[in-house]
Formats: structure tokens, sequence, C-alpha cells
């Protein structure tokens, strides 16, 4: 597949995660998925190499030629990736977005998973239109931020290391993965998410805070649970797609396939 005159503006989305990495053609001017989304396991170690072999193989299923968007859990800045809380430590100051692209032999954009959802969420989701200060936390293993301002992504913010409650940080506290390891029930985590987010209110006084991840399906459990903030918060609405939708759309911008709206 790749973009032809009066056809759909289609680019690939990878999202690399800790135990899957995902992968579909994402229509970028509607954000739809063009084909079913593909799966395949998180290599073990999931070393930039090995992990760049699986986003090969997905491309070579998809038949793909043109630009590819890739996420990744972690701090990425000009294609190198700069930490590695719940992945292999060797992506620590890993050039992966050039990594990647030598393995697939094609032009890659690499960017952090969440800053992927934010961006999804923006143009095609629940923060579709929305100036302010707009918030993206996704709730997975790890929790990730994208801070919106008027429409234009701040990358890279990383609100889930945020010390929080005290000697820890927030992921440690409020993630998805702690409140399946604690097999806490939304009565003893929406607590938790509340503290973080009254934390987040008076650090940035968002005007609208986005919960993804996993949980973001359960959103009427914990949406209307959270008290004593002052902004509207709603779960995300691309849920699973997110980060396929995402990786696509900055890959578009990054190779000239779209202009962003501005
Ligand atoms: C990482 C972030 C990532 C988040 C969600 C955190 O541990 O530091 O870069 O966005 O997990 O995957």
């Amino acid at each position: 597949m790749a973009n032809v005159a009066g056809q759909p503006k289609v680019v690939l989305g990878i999202d690399i995660g800790g135990t899957g990495i995902k992968g579909a053609p994402v229509n970028v001017e509607t954000g739809e998925l063009l084909a079913e989304r593909e799966r395949i396991d998180t290599p073990k170690p999931a070393t930039p190499e090995a992990v760049a072999k699986v986003v090969k193989q997905l491309v070579e299923h998809f038949k793909w030629t043109g630009p590819i968007g890739v996420t990744f859990p972690a701090i990425v800045r000009n294609g190198v990736t700069l930490s590695a809380a719940n992945v292999d430590k060797s992506w620590i100051n890993a050039p992966a977005e050039q990594i990647i692209a030598d393995v697939v032999g094609q032009p890659i954009k690499l960017l952090n998973d969440a800053d992927a959802a934010g961006l999804a969420e923006q143009v095609f989701g629940a923060a579709k239109g929305r100036m302010g200060k707009v918030l993206v936390i996704t709730l997975g293993t790890g929790i990730g931020s994208a801070l919106i301002v008027d429409g234009k992504l701040i990358t890279n913010t990383e609100f889930g290391h945020l010390i929080f409650p005290k000697d820890g940080i927030a992921e440690h506290y409020c993630s998805g993965k702690v409140k399946d390891d604690l097999d806490l029930k939304w009565k003893d985590f929406n607590p938790r998410l509340n503290g973080y987010l009254q934390h987040l209110d008076l650090l940035l006084s968002p005007d609208f805070v986005i919960i993804g991840g996993g949980i973001s399906k359960k959103a009427e459990k914990f949406v209307p649970e959270m008290k004593g903030i002052r902004f509207e918060v709603a779960g995300a609405t691309l849920q699973n797609d997110a980060g396929i939708v995402g990786a696509a759309l900055e890959a578009a911008y990054t190779y000239g396939v779209l202009t962003p709206a501005s």
C-alpha cells in the first residue's frame, strides 16, 4: 500500500508496548484503521534491534511502502530514546529511530506513546477542537502524559514520574498495572487517582483532562468519582487505537502527507 493521488491519505501506525507490538494502516484524514490490527509479541529481551525486526515483520505483513509512525514508551527526543522505565535498559540513549529505519529500510518517525495518544485524541477524539490546556494521562503499565496547549502538543512531559504521593512516583501508585497487581477495587483505586489529579491540578491548572490507557474502557467507574478538581475529566475516545493513530498522524506531518491544522 502507498499514497496515490485521489485516494485516502494513508500512513502505517505502529505502537510498541511492553507485551505486544501492534500496527495498522491509518487513514490520517479520518483516523480510521483501514485494515484489522496486527499484533506480534514483544521479543525478549526487547532490545532496539530485536524490536526493529518485529516492526519490519509488521511492515511486511501490510506490504507497506511509505512513511511509518512508531510509538515507544519512553522519552523520545530527536529520534533518540532517553529513558527506559518499563523497558529494556539498552534503549537509553539509543538512536532508536535510525535503528528501526535501517532495519525496515523505510522512513520512520518515532515518538513517545502518550504523546501519540494525545495527538490522536486532539485530532479525532475527546479533545477535538478544544483550545486551552488539555492533558492526556494514560494509565497502563506506566503512566504517560501528553500536554496540548491551544492545539499544540508539548512533547515528553513525563508526568507519570512526578513524585507522588510522598516518596515514590505516581506510576508506582495509580497506574493500571498497580490497580491490577494490588487487585484494587474501584473504591480503593479511585482515591489514588483522584489525589494524583488534584496534584496535577495544583501544578498545571489544566482545563480538561482525558484519561486513556486500558482503564478508559471503564470511564464510568472513575470519572464521576473524581472530586475537588477544577477541570473537566473524561475517558479517552480512541482507547486501544490511540497509539497507532497518533503515530500515523505524526509521521504524516513529518513526511508531508498531511499539514497539521493550525
Ligand atoms: C514512561 C513514559 C511512557 C509511559 C506510558 C512511562 O514509564 O516513562 O515515557 O509514556 O510510561 O507508557
